[in-house]
């Protein structure tokens, strides 16, 4: 039986006082935490869309029980992402068309894609987050806690849900299409729409987002993986940050190795996310909502202290 548990967290950002930089202590992360917001619709409603499909196929009841709560979770996330996004729209209106661009990407390739690429992309990306998160949520006092804590608190309600269920997109994929080979050899073509999808939403940060709001930041993020776009955004980076603010700062070398390690493996034949170690934060998140749910949209002024340290 699955212990995923679907929560239905509500943040509170009906004002029209959500910032663009979010986090100014660290532009970089808060500007990357904007794009995941920007994903996700799209991409969540990809992943139920998909996994609705896979259920009926799946011989095994166990299986299609942790599928659906897997989807239901995503849902959540993707309606707690719309509120975000409308906050940030009632400011910036352009943000619609690229919000509405990004879904629109998605629907192309549920409408265009067989059913096992469009379970291999989550399968590939979903296995990436536990080694890519943990960094974040153990360095919590840099990156959350000085924050806007409706952000804040969205984002590590979020990651620590995507921990729990690390190996949900694996389990549908193999119930459904156990071939590891096609799984790798999907890779690239994932990767180049993830590209695309970045490229979109970084140009509707630009356009949209005046620098006297913050939008500046949006140079901060590669638009895209290539040499040309990271030395650009390196370049950026010395003007808008000061020594100390860039994401990865304070961390030490060998988290950043591992977490390096931990992308790479997420990818292999064997690996089962079910294995990775789980942040304390996340441990401490999962306590704490079972005390008292109400502070998961305010992780840092309900309750007791959310700090990990
Ligand atoms: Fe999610
Ligand atoms: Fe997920």
């Amino acid at each position: 039986m699955s212990d995923l548990q679907v929560r239905r967290v509500r943040f509170d950002f009906s004002g029209a006082d959500v910032p663009f930089n979010w986090n100014p202590e660290r532009p970089a992360f808060a500007v990357q935490c904007n794009l995941v917001s920007f994903f996700a619709p799209g991409f969540e409603k990809f992943i139920v869309d998909a996994t609705r499909e896979a259920i009926p196929l799946m011989p095994n009841p166990a299986d299609a029980e942790e599928a659906d709560l897997y989807l239901r979770q995503e849902a959540q996330h993707s309606a707690a992402h719309r509120s975000h996004i409308r906050a940030l729209v009632r400011r910036w209106p352009g943000l619609q068309e690229t919000v509405d661009e990004v879904i629109a990407s998605y629907d192309q390739l549920t409408a265009t894609k067989s059913l096992e690429w469009r379970l291999a992309y989550p399968a590939i990306v979903e296995a990436t987050f536990t080694p890519y998160f943990k960094v974040f949520l153990d360095h919590e006092d840099k990156l959350f806690r000085p924050g806007d804590e409706r952000v804040s608190s969205l984002f590590i309600w979020h990651f620590v849900e995507e921990m729990e269920h690390r190996s949900s997109a694996l389990v549908v994929y193999n119930a459904v299409h156990n071939d590891y080979r096609y799984r790798a050899k999907t890779i690239p073509s994932v990767v180049k729409h993830l590209n695309e999808i970045m490229r979109i939403v970084i140009r509707g940060f630009k356009a949209h987002v005046p620098a006297e709001d913050g939008g500046d930041i949006a140079a901060l993020l590669p638009e895209g993986v290539s040499f040309k776009t990271i030395r650009e955004s390196r370049q950026v980076a010395k003007r808008l940050q000061e020594p100390g603010q860039a994401t990865y700062d304070g961390v030490p070398k060998r988290e950043l190795v591992a977490m390096i390690v931990g992308l790479v493996r997420s990818q292999g034949p064997r690996f089962d996310p079910a294995d990775e170690r789980l942040p304390v934060l996340a441990e401490r998140w999962f306590e704490r909502y079972d005390e008292d749910p109400n502070s998961a949209a305010r992780w840092y002024s309900v309750g007791r202290s959310g700090s990990t340290r």
